[in-house]
């Protein structure tokens, strides 16, 4: 096997198989180690991927039980058979993880199965599954190696009473009783999962309101349609210990403000309090590359580290942990080796929520134009207002347009409704182009689509929406 490589990437999930497959499409002999066993990192095998199966399933499920009688499909005997639901999710998981495969020796990327670890600036050695080390030597590395759920204090996750998302995507049984401790993406998707599959869902978040970092406005509106759903929630309420009883399991928590203590009954708890950049046994310091306070790798504009030919992208270093980033820098990186202006612009990163509504988001939030003193106008129009949504019984939540005031500009854009995850992308596409609102309001939207919402938006930020 070949042991020399102009780029030895390590880690296989999403930016760092990308990585690969563009630096070798550019010419460069790429190599990607991968410890797993399987390619794709965290998304493709116990993230994004077996989430938006379980998400999708279960909203099916969901929607058999409850709402095809209302509008004329009468269902009989609509039986969960959750074994067969976690098998398709499992399939389609192995099915994408063979395709990264494909894609590898299509574009003659070599797959080296193990756990890389840096000896020096140009040297990787890999420990096989049998502990059998293979040195390997590269005249650049990217570190793509992701990141980790972190857990609170006294909580010890064991994959069986106390889940992380990795555990709550193969629960054998629906449980009764759900206490979620975080109320961000993992925790809102999960819930919505469990949810709709039969579980009473209690979401525990420490601040005063869920989705940190998210417009304010849609946050709220997120919140009381979840609650609507069946979610409840424990907002300003921090937990403090979680222990095993004799019929189940026992979440203690504080409530910050009063100061009153509260103890939770449930059969499951999910912890999902954010995620940690991966860099354990990567041998970083000895090899010269700097951490920031936070364990993450810092890197300069061309994302090298403080070792010039050792890179690195994704969750190890700052920056929304969404794949889609860790994708675009792992193109850059590729770009940059091979000559050209790799480059990410990371004012335009879309984030989506895939519950029932989505959840999309691209650009500056209003809390954000407020902080950096940006005059803005807003144009918002609800799915109320929008044709399709309505026949599809699927009216709530709306566009929020935010343009700089003078220029018209479009700063950031905030979607709480059906398909948003998907229409968030003409927004980002907007913003590429430096897109002023009037340009979205003249652009032709088909009709009857979603996407109108959009456009009537984009003329309401200049107060003259057609319908509402
Ligand atoms: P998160 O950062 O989205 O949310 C964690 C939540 O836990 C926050 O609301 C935080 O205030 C709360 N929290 C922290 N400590 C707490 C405590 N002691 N008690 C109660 N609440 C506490 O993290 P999450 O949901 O674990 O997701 C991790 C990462 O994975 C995120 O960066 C997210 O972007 C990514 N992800 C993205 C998805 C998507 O793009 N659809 C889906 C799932 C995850």
């Amino acid at each position: 096997m070949e042991k020399n490589f102009d780029l030895l990437v390590i880690g296989g999930g999403p930016g760092g198989y990308v990585c690969a497959i563009r630096a070798a499409q550019l010419g460069l002999k790429t190599a990607c180690v991968e410890s797993r066993g399987t390619l794709g990192g965290t998304c493709l095998n116990v993230g994004c991927i077996p989430s938006k199966s379980l998400l999708n399933s279960s909203e099916l499920y969901h929607k058999a039980k409850k709402n095809f009688s209302d509008i004329g499909i009468e269902t009989t005997g609509v039986k969960l058979n959750l074994e067969k639901l976690m098998a398709n999710k499992n399939k389609s998981v192995q099915v994408l993880t063979k395709g990264v495969e494909y894609l590898f020796k299509k574009n003659k990327v070599t797959y080296i199965k193990g756990k890389g670890v840096l000896l020096s600036k140009n040297n990787v050695v890999v420990y096989d599954e049998e502990g059998k080390k293979i040195s390997y030597n590269s005249k650049n590395i990217v570190i793509a190696t992701g990141s980790t759920y972190t857990s609170i204090p006294g909580i010890n996750i064991d994959e069986k009473d106390i889940a992380s998302s990795t555990g709550a995507l193969s629960l054998k049984k629906v449980p009764s009783k759900l206490v979620i401790i975080g109320g961000g993406y993992i925790g809102l998707e999960m819930g919505s999962v469990w949810s709709r599959l039969g579980s009473e869902v209690t979401v525990i978040e420490f601040l005063d309101h869920i989705t940190p970092g998210m417009d304010r406005e849609i946050s709220k509106e997120f919140q009381k349609i979840l609650n609507k759903q069946g979610i409840k929630f424990k907002l300003e309420t921090k937990v403090v210990s979680v222990e095993k009883s004799k019929n189940g399991t026992q979440v203690n928590c504080i409530n910050n403000k009063t100061g009153s203590k509260e103890t939770l009954d449930c059969d499951k708890v999910l912890v999902s309090v954010g995620r940690k950049p991966y860099t354990e046994g990567l041998n970083l310091s000895k090899v010269g590359v700097k951490k920031d306070n936070k364990g993450r790798i810092e890197v300069n504009k061309k994302l090298q580290t403080s070792v010039s030919n050792i890179y690195a992208i994704g969750d190890v270093i700052k920056g929304p942990m969404l794949a889609h980033k860790a994708e675009e820098e792992g193109i850059a990186v590729a770009e940059i080796l091979a000559g050209q202006a790799g480059h990410v612009n990371y004012d335009v990163i879309p984030g989506v929520i895939y519950t029932s509504p989505e959840v999309a988001s691209v650009g500056n939030t209003e809390e954000q134009l407020k902080e950096k003193k940006i005059k803005y106008k807003i144009g918002k129009f609800p799915f109320l207002a929008n044709s399709r949504a309505k026949v599809n019984n699927e009216a709530e939540g709306f566009v929020k347009i935010l343009a700089e005031e003078n220029s018209d500009r479009v700063l950031g854009v905030h979607i709480i409704g059906p398909h948003s995850g998907d229409m968030i992308a003409e927004m980002a596409l907007a913003m590429e182009f430096g897109a002023s609102a009037e340009d979205i309001a003249r652009t032709c939207h088909a009709h009857p689509t979603h996407t109108e919402a959009i456009k009537e938006a984009a003329l309401a930020v200049d107060k003259r929406p057609i319908h509402f």
